[in-house]
């Protein structure tokens, strides 16, 4: 089962609080964003409704449209919106080159010195949603299926590595000087001019390796996998990596029963391709994280089945892992099953196990039969007859 349980144990007594006044138990802000974001969104919420799930759901602004015609892509009252909600399904959004995005800023606009910056990292650091979990698991008889039998979790860290934002093009001289203070190796760059070199940092702390760690582990326990594998590159990147690497190992001390193994990055990308079936949770770093993230997405599907969670120790918000696919928007054509799984997911982690199931279900049964299909997995159906066919099962 490649759900997940309610580990993020959250507080619920806001929600006992509205059933007591009668208003509804929960409050989910929805953003479908851009592209086949807004079809697939619309789709999801077919079988949603079926649910019965007591909710409002409270839409809200995000995207490309907004960077536009606002200079923001993520507005504050979006930022409001979310913080006034329980949890966040999100779409998918377009974002571009930042000479792209200049160019197509509205001319009121230019010349501000506005710079696009990405919803989605924008709302993991804001709400402190330090893990991305993907769940990447064969529904039987799925036609994409790179093999049956595959049922692996991955937790990525979120909010720091080589994400965390801090990156300099010029190198600022005062910068350059302190490294060159402070590590030899710098010598070697001594001929590129400050604007010749770019640098990303890669920031990891001990709390941020401690606890991507720590709820990998919990997971692993509450559902009975035996065995967490952290996945890294600490024979290169040593500081950073020996870092993750010392955290792991204490928190594994706490889960005898658990078997703990470290994976060169590297090594992890033909393991995975080699014997998926041999990973259960896989933990890692955030830009590690993404890349294994995308390749364990394939082998069980692609896009148009995997979604994640942004989950923070008191929000969370779930997408599909796509994004808004611009050829495909507009034709009805998209698979809604990630975004179907995100939901899957966010029932999930708001306690709602029963439902969560139910759709989980009803997805599993319509890929065993196979009679309707999206184009990405050789079939005709549309983003709304796929929907609707989840939706029927769940009677
Ligand atoms: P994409 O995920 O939007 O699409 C790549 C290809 O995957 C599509 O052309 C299509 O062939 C397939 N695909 C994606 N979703 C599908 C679905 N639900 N059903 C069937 N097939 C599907 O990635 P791309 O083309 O690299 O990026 C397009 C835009 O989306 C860019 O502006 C990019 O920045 C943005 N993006 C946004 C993300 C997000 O909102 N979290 C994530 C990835 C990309
Ligand atoms: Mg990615």
């Amino acid at each position: 089962m490649w759900i997940y349980y309610k580990l993020f144990a959250l507080s619920r007594k806001s929600s006992r609080y509205k059933e007591e006044s009668g208003m509804t138990r929960y409050r989910i802000a929805v953003l479908p964003g851009d592209g086949i974001g807004k079809e697939v969104m619309e789709a999801a919420f077919i079988p949603l409704e079926r649910l019965g799930l007591d909710a409002e759901y409270v839409w809200g602004d995000v995207g490309w449209e907004f960077w536009k015609k606002e200079g923001e892509a993520l507005p504050q009252r979006t930022i409001n919106l979310l913080r006034s909600t329980d949890a966040c399904l999100f779409g998918a959004i377009t974002s571009k080159t930042a000479d792209e995005a200049l160019q197509e800023l509205h001319p009121s606009l230019q010349g501000r010195g506005l710079k696009y910056r990405s919803p989605i990292i924008q709302l993991r650091q804001l709400f402190n949603l330090y893990v991305n979990l993907r769940p990447c698991k064969a529904f039987p008889g799925n036609p994409l299926n790179y093999r049956e039998g595959i049922d692996l979790v991955i937790f990525r860290e979120n909010t720091e590595g080589l994400y965390s934002g801090i990156e300099f093009h010029p190198l600022p001289s005062e910068v350059r000087k302190v490294l060159e203070f402070h590590h030899p190796a710098m010598k070697r760059f001594s001929s590129a001019k400050d604007d010749e070199i770019a640098v990303s940092l890669r920031l990891m702390t001990k709390e941020g390796c401690h606890r991507i760690v720590q709820k990998a582990f919990e997971y692993a326990e509450r559902s009975r996998r035996g065995r967490v594998t952290l996945v890294e590159k600490a024979n290169v990147l040593r500081e950073t990596g020996g870092l993750m690497i010392r955290e792991a190992r204490k928190v594994a001390q706490a889960y005898p029963g658990i078997t703990f193994d470290v994976a060169n990055v590297d090594a992890m990308a033909m393991w995975l391709v080699k014997n998926p079936e041999q990973y259960e949770v896989m933990v890692a770093e955030n830009l590690f994280g993404d890349i294994i993230s995308d390749l364990a997405a394939q082998l069980v599907g692609g896009l148009g089945f995997s979604a994640s969670g942004n989950i923070g120790d008191h929000y969370a918000i779930f997408e599909p892992t796509h994004g808004s696919a611009p050829k495909y928007a507009g034709l009805g054509k998209a698979n809604p099953l990630a975004m179907i799984n995100a939901v899957v997911m966010m029932l999930e982690w708001l306690g709602e196990q029963d439902r969560s199931k139910v759709l989980e279900k009803a997805v599993g049964e319509v890929i065993r039969e196979g009679k309707v299909r999206t184009y990405d997995m050789g079939g005709t159906a549309s983003t709304r007859e796929m929907a609707l066919a989840v939706a029927e099962r769940i009677g």
